[in-house]
This record gives structure tokens, C-alpha cells and sequence, in this order.
């Protein structure tokens, strides 16, 4: 069972010896702990007490020899963060976006992603000094936990607000949080960098006149909860969806389509332009768009009205694949591609001949297939297969949530369970 991994920003109070008793506690209780502390801090404690206590180098400088990405490193690494004596220096800083240390560098490097407490130490007046109070309600409107402090005599000898929460009640807001350890994707995300993932979602709308529109039964649930459970395991998401399509709940990176041509120029654009390592196509593309339209055999102007008077012609173009195009507007040449393939009821000689035929035209890394026999729409239950080629027995999904997490695994680690 791997650990939870908390990343302590150390900051120069006099309550640093206080936080050394947190961290003997964590570990203690099987956390892993990283110790990041300003030069402040370490005229409070020696860097031979902080090494001792986590059994892990000592983090300081942020242009150490052997650690120089360890601003980004080091905050990915970890399942928790928090600024432990949290200084008025430090608080302040942060809440202004300064970057000229470890301490803060690491703070700017945080994606609002995972908790992060802030235990803040000080001087009653410094304290309720009103930038302080200033940059805590701010640290706090981004997300940021702030812990309450104690009130008692203080180091200086006065007495008031601002002493450091005792360690036990902080060990306990830790625990509260219940900081699960990494799973082996998110893991290998924070190893090796978040991967990039373009996701196609939704249905294309072919234009018939002003009202009426040449579209699918697609809703882009798939879409929006793969990206949902992509993002969630921490990879740089961009979302290319359909205007009526789901969305994800978290704020992935968003653009909109309407009609294949929409569709076309944004998938061109953002892998011309953009290094994907991944690019999943689930989108419901319209194999046609409208080419002609006659009504009572006149040809009808491109946007006018048609009339329910009459009967209407209407003749469909066939539009290109855009699956096929993929791989040859990718920046990345090692693009890898996840295509969809639905069939309609088809036996399993069938579905298998549909599958090979993606596989043979559009030379994808997976395919994801599903049947309408074994969707339902009003329950929501779809299955799905995932074939690494057409030669190999598929890896079956028993619902949308099963499928999500196998592909994101697949993602992560490169394995298909
Ligand atoms: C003995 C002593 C105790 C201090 N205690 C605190 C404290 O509890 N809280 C605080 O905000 N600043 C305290 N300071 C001031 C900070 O150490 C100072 O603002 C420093 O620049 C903080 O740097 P840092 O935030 O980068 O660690 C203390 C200074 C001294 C000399």
C-alpha cells in the first residue's frame, strides 16, 4: 500500500519547533513528508533535525544543484500541501504572486487540484495586521484552507491571536482531509508530467435551413465524463465539444463546434499547433452534409426557410473522415489515437468486420466499440469493448464510469486491464 505524500512549506517563525512535532507525527503515522523551508526557517531549526525527521533531502533553494525543477516537482508529488509555520511574510507574498523563492515558487506552481492548508504563526498585531487579514481572505477565495490560530501568550510575550494551532488539532485537520495516496496513474502523472489529451465529444448539426438541422442521437456523456475522469487524474484536458453537447463539471480547457466544418478546423488548428501525445474521438461526426435542397423540384437558396408546404428533396454530401486526417495534422508524430466505432444491432461477425475496417483505415491504438443493442438510453447502462487489434478478444467495459477508468489507466501507465 503506497503512502500519502504531504509536501510542508516551512516558513522562519519560532513555532517552526512546533511543526517538527507535526511532521515526527506524520510520519509516525505513515505519511510520507517533504520538507520545503525558507532560509528563515532554517535559522529555527537545522536542516540535520528536518532530514532526520522525513528521512528525505531537505528542500531550501531553488536553484540547488541536482533540484532545479523541484518547484514543480515536488508540489505534482504530493497528495496534500501545507505552509506550516505559515509566516506573515510568506502569506503575504503568496497572496500577491510572488515567486522569488522555493517556498513561494512551489505555492505558484499549485494547480488547485489537491488541498492545501495554510497554519499560519505570528504576533497577535501582525496578525490582524489588515493586509495579513487581506491576504488570508484571499488565499482563502482561491481554494487555500486556512487553518484558525490559538490565542495565549505568544513567544514575544504578549497575548493574543496568532499562536500556532496546536500540532495534535493540526495532525487531525490532515487526517480529516483524508488524503488518499496517488493511484498508480496519478502516480505516474506526477513522475513523468501530466500527458496532453485532445477529446472530441458531442454531436456534429449539419444546417438544413434556419431551424431545422442534419444531427445524431449523441449527447457527448462519454466525452465530457472522460475528460471529467482525465482531468481528475491530473492531465492537461482539452475538450473540443458540440454546443449542445455535456460538458465536464471541473474546468477543462473548452471549445465549441457545430458542424463538421467547425469540428474540422479546430481539430486541424490544435494539432497543427499543439503537442498532444493523445487524442480520443469520440465525437459523432456526420458522415454527410447538405449539399442540395429542392423543394417541388426548385433548388433552394443556402440558409433560406423552407416551407412546410411542400415536399422536400434533399441531397447529402459525403463528408471526409476525420479520423483519417489525424495522424497527419499531429505536430506530434507519436500522436497516440483512441477512434470509436458504433454499430446498429449488428451479430459479432459483423462488429468485428466494423472494427478491423477503423483499424485498417485510420491505423488507430485503440478502438472503442459499442453496439445499439447494448446502449440504453433511458438507463444510461452502455457497454463497451476496447480492441488493441482486431486479431485480440476486446478488454470489456460494464459501464461508462468501468470504461473511463480503464482508458485513463491505459493512459497513465499504458496498460489495458
Ligand atoms: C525570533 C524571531 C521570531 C519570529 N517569529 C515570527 C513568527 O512567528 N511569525 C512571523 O510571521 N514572523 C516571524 N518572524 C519574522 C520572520 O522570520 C521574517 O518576516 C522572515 O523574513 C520570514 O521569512 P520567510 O517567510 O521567508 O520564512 C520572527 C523573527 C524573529 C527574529
Amino acid at each position: 500500500m503506497s503512502k500519502s505524500k504531504v509536501l510542508v512549506l516551512m516558513s522562519g517563525s519560532i513555532a517552526a519547533y512546533k511543526a517538527c512535532s507535526l511532521i515526527s507525527k506524520l510520519v509516525q503515522n505513515n505519511y510520507e513528508v517533504q520538507i520545503a523551508a525558507s532560509p528563515s526557517a532554517l535559522q529555527f531549526v537545522g536542516a540535520a533535525t528536518l532530514e532526520g525527521l522525513t528521512g528525505r533531502p531537505l528542500l531550501s533553494d531553488n536553484f540547488q544543484t541536482g533540484h532545479m525543477m523541484s518547484h514543480i516537482h515536488a508540489i505534482r508529488w504530493a497528495d496534500l500541501v501545507i505552509a506550516v509555520p505559515a509566516t506573515a511574510h510568506l502569506i503575504n507574498r503568496m497572496a500577491q504572486g510572488i515567486g522569488d523563492d522555493l517556498l513561494t515558487t512551489l505555492f505558484l506552481a499549485h494547480d488547485f487540484k489537491k488541498p492545501f492548508l495554510v497554519a499560519p504563526a505570528m504576533n497577535t498585531s501582525m496578525y490582524l495586521h489588515p493586509t495579513t487579514q487581506k491576504s488570508l481572505a484571499t488565499l482563502k477565495s482561491w481554494g487555500l484552507e486556512i487553518l484558525e490560530t490559538a490565542s495565549g501568550v505568544l513567544a514575544c510575550g504578549e497575548e493574543g491571536w496568532g499562536k500556532l494551532l496546536d500540532p495534535d488539532l493540526i495532525f487531525a485537520e490532515i487526517q480529516n482531509r483524508k488524503v488518499l495516496p496517488s493511484s498508480p496513474v496519478e502516480a505516474h502523472v506526477k513522475s513523468v508530467g501530466a500527458p496532453r489529451v485532445l477529446i472530441t465529444s458531442g454531436g456534429t448539426q449539419e444546417p438544413i435551413d434556419q431551424v431545422r438541422v442534419l444531427s445524431n442521437k449523441s449527447t457527448g456523456s462519454t466525452g465530457a465524463l472522460l475528460a471529467e475522469t482525465l482531468w481528475n487524474f491530473g492531465m492537461d484536458v482539452t475538450f473540443v465539444t458540440s454546443a449542445q453537447g455535456r460538458r465536464p463539471q471541473s474546468q477543462v480547457r473548452t471549445l465549441e463546434f457545430e458542424t463538421f466544418k467547425d469540428l474540422q478546423r479546430h481539430l486541424k488548428y490544435e494539432l497543427q499547433n499543439e503537442n498532444y501525445d493523445f487524442v480520443i474521438h469520440a465525437a459523432a461526426v456526420s458522415d454527410f452534409s447538405i449539399d442540395k435542397i429542392e423543394v417541388a423540384g426548385e433548388s433552394l437558396e443556402q440558409g433560406q426557410k423552407i416551407s412546410s408546404e411542400a415536399d422536400v428533396t434533399l441531397k447529402l454530401r459525403r463528408n471526409p473522415k476525420l479520423i483519417t486526417e489525424i495522424r497527419k495534422w499531429s505536430k506530434n508524430p507519436r500522436v497516440k489515437l483512441i477512434g470509436f466505432k458504433m454499430t446498429a444491432n449488428e451479430d459479432r461477425t459483423q462488429c468485428l468486420k466494423a472494427v478491423e475496417k477503423v483499424f485498417q483505415k485510420s491505423n488507430p491504438d485503440l478502438v472503442v466499440h459499442n453496439d445499439m443493442s447494448e446502449m440504453s438510453w433511458k438507463t444510461g447502462k452502455h457497454l463497451f469493448h476496447i480492441y488493441q487489434n482486431p486479431q485480440t478478444a476486446p478488454v470489456d467495459c460494464s459501464s461508462k464510469e468501468d470504461f473511463c477508468l480503464k482508458l485513463s489507466r491505459w493512459i497513465g501507465t499504458g496498460e489495458l486491464l
